[in-house]
């Protein structure tokens, strides 16, 4: 460009229309920046590289916290590139759960073992009378048996689901067991709502006999009987049914099932976050290695543990002598017609 005085008076003209409207707020506010100043970041990206090469450690630690960077996603939190508190949730979940809960499993299974060698099955006293009274009707025992296929099923999946890359990979294999996973999973996931459904069934059904009465406290002042060895008149269920009716069925499965329901993402109009998913992981393992190791006291006293409780629950009748030994005032209560069937 020539200067000549058209030139000159054009550029001044220019800079001053620029300077007013700086002044005025129309140019943004440039931060000056030193191109030659690198960043923190790539500086220890750096610095790591030369002592380590290869090493990228210094910028997967500044993704690794918790940020929540812009996004134009619908769903917010994938600006959280890796979320921090997901690596304690596998420490809970591969440690404490794991580890923990699959003692507690063995140790359980261990004592009724123990219980069954060492005291064998618990026999009546009496002799079989031959006459039989009714203990369940038909709807009663198609609800225990719903909910007891349901549980099984989601406790053997979920036993496989937990641990099976313990016991049954190492045997078969990741191509075999990969398949066989995937059908415990789906199995597990569509046994869950049904378990939900009859537990709540079972809930209405049995909740009136299972109310707590002062017999109760009697009953388990003396731990059923067991340390004095006399026997405990209880009404239709003892205490230490009830106990297993309210925290073991009632609570642990509104627990389990509630953790559940967000885990298959079932529940309508909640948001599945990681932390949320997180959570509701670790109250369902917990709350339903819990209730397994309850569930395993319960079907052994159920089956093997007693003379004549599996009966009643398969046949809806039991011997009258079992009734008079182990439920004396709800056989009173049959006898005298105040319950009736
Ligand atoms: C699969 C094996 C099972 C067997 C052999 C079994 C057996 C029995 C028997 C015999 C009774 C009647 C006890 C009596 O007459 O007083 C009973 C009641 C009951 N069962 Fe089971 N059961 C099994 C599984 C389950 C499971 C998995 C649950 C819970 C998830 C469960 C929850 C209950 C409850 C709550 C009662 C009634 C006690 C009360 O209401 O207080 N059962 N069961």
């Amino acid at each position: 460009m020539r200067i000549t005085i058209k030139n000159l008076l054009a550029c001044v003209v220019l800079s001053l229309s620029a300077s007013f409207a700086i002044a005025q707020g129309a140019a943004p506010q440039v931060e000056s920046v030193n191109i030659l100043e690198v960043s923190k970041d790539v500086q220890a990206q750096r610095e790591a590289g030369e002592s380590k090469p290869g090493s990228n450690q210094p910028i997967w630690k500044n993704a690794n916290s918790d940020v929540a960077h812009s996004v134009n996603f619908p769903n917010k939190e994938m600006g959280v590139l890796i979320q921090k508190s997901g690596q304690q949730w596998r420490l809970i979940r591969n440690g404490v759960i794991t580890v923990f809960g699959g003692w507690l499993l063995m140790i359980a299974a261990g004592a009724i073992l123990a219980v069954f060698v060492l005291k064998g099955t618990i026999k009546l006293k009496e002799p079989i009378s031959g006459k039989l009274m009714q203990r369940f009707s038909s709807v009663e025992r198609f609800s225990h048996w719903l909910m007891a296929i349901s549980f099984v099923a989601l406790a053997i999946t979920g036993i496989f689901i937990l641990w099976g890359k313990f016991f049954m990979l190492p045997i078969i294999g990741g191509t075999a067991y990969g398949a066989l996973l995937l059908v415990m999973k789906n199995i597990h996931n569509f046994a869950g709502p049904l378990f939900t459904a009859s537990t709540v069934l079972f809930f209405v059904i049995y909740v009136k006999d299972n109310l707590p009465t002062k017999d109760d406290f009697v009953w388990l002042m003396s731990f059923g009987g067991m340390l004095s060895g006399k026997h405990i008149p209880s009404h239709r269920f003892n205490a230490g049914e009830k106990f297993w009716f309210w925290g073991g069925v009632t609570a642990l499965g509104l627990l389990v099932s509630a953790s559940g329901w967000i885990l298959d993402m079932i529940v309508p109009g909640l948001d599945y976050w990681r932390g949320t998913m997180q959570l509701a992981h670790i109250v369902h393992s917990a709350s339903a290695i819990l209730m397994t190791v309850m569930a395993m006291g319960h079907i052994y006293i159920g089956s093997i543990g007693m003379q004549g409780a599996y009966q009643g629950m398969s046949t809806g009748y039991v011997d009258e002598s079992w009734g008079k030994e182990h439920h004396e005032l709800w056989y009173d209560d049959v006898k005298s017609g105040k319950i009736q069937k």
